[in-house]
């Protein structure tokens, strides 16, 4: 049976007009342990639908914060407007609203099947609103002093959608001015409408974020490749891919030819390199 604890919204930034970021601070004690990549089932009672309304979304705050959840959350209007983000785009700081304690699989893989640490890069490539549970991984890697390489790819429409830059950016800056010993994390992103006039400052990668695993024209090396400064293999490499089920299509069409396996198709040895999570 679901039971449904209630928060409040302590914090609401409208990023944009469908696009916004809010957190729940729980009514009763403190944000129940769970794990980064997880999501939350977050609900309310809709009058027209004469019952409650639960979705998923993925937990943009580490587990280590413990007086609320953060989400990052798009307002779904086509074809016709979603339930639930239609009743949260509407939403105040201070409304109530219920949730269901984390779950979920899409949770970072720290050790190899026979036990031994992982410690291969990882790459965390999200598309849009599919960048959420990265934010967490990466909040969680810092606090818990990981020294894995961290590369994250995000891809939006447009510069406004690309959420949570300022944090990524100084998490990068952190990693530069600190050591790659210490910390080792990089952030690109990529724009896959440059051609409109709202993305005319954007100067850095174009296309979909799948498109930092294409090898640039006329060379054998890919945007990633040359980010990192080697070859991507299984043996260095593993990917974890959240968005569209077009954006986990189009990486693994880079990914499977070279080698890499996901976790649904996993080898004899029960080891794996991609992990991804999508629905749309
Ligand atoms: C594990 C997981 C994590 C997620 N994390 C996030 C996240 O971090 N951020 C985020 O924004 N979303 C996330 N989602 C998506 C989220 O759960 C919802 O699916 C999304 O917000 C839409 O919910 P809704 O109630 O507004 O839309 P719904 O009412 O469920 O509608 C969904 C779609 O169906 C269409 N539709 C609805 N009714 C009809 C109809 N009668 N005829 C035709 N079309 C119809 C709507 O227009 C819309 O396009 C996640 C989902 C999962 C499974
Ligand atoms: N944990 C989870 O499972 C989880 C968490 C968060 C979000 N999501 C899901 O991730 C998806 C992202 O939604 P969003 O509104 O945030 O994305 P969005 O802003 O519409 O798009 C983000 C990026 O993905 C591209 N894109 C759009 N449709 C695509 C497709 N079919 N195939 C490949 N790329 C595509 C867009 O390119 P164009 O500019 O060319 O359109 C854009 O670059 C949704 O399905 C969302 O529900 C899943």
């Amino acid at each position: 049976m679901v039971v449904d604890n209630k928060g409040r919204i302590s914090y609401l930034r409208v990023l944009k007009e469908d696009l916004l970021i809010l957190r729940i601070t729980p009514n009763e004690g403190q944000v129940p342990d769970f794990k980064a990549g997880q999501f939350l089932t977050v609900g309310t009672h809709i009058p027209r639908e004469g019952k409650v309304i639960r979705r998923a979304y993925s937990i943009a705050s580490p587990p280590e914060q413990k007086s609320n959840f953060e989400l990052l959350i798009r307002w779904v209007r086509k074809p016709v407007p979603g339930r639930l983000t239609t009743e949260i785009f509407n939403i105040k700081e201070g409304d109530e609203i219920s949730w269901v304690k984390p779950t979920g699989i899409f949770t970072i893989n720290q050790t190899k099947p026979d036990g031994t640490p992982d410690q291969r890069r990882m790459v965390l490539i999200g598309g849009g609103t599919g960048l959420a549970p990265f934010i967490a991984y990466s909040l969680h890697l810092k606090s818990t002093n990981s020294k894995r390489e961290i590369v994250v790819l995000h891809g939006a429409s447009y510069v406004d959608e690309l959420s949570y830059r300022e944090l990524l950016t100084q998490l990068e800056d952190e990693s530069i001015e600190g050591g790659r010993d210490k910390w080792n994390f990089r952030y690109r992103a990529s724009i896959s409408r440059p051609q409109e006039w709202f993305n005319r400052t954007w100067g850095g990668q174009k296309g979909r974020v799948e498109s930092f695993l294409r090898p640039k024209a006329g060379t054998d090396k890919s945007p990633l490749e040359e980010l990192v400064g080697e070859k991507i293999t299984p043996d260095n490499t593993c990917f974890y891919v959240c968005g569209w089920q077009g954006t986990v299509d189009g990486a693994l069409d880079y990914l499977v030819p070279k080698g890499f396996v996901t976790d649904r198709q996993k080898r004899k040895d029960g080891s794996y390199d991609v992990k991804f999570e999508s629905y749309g």
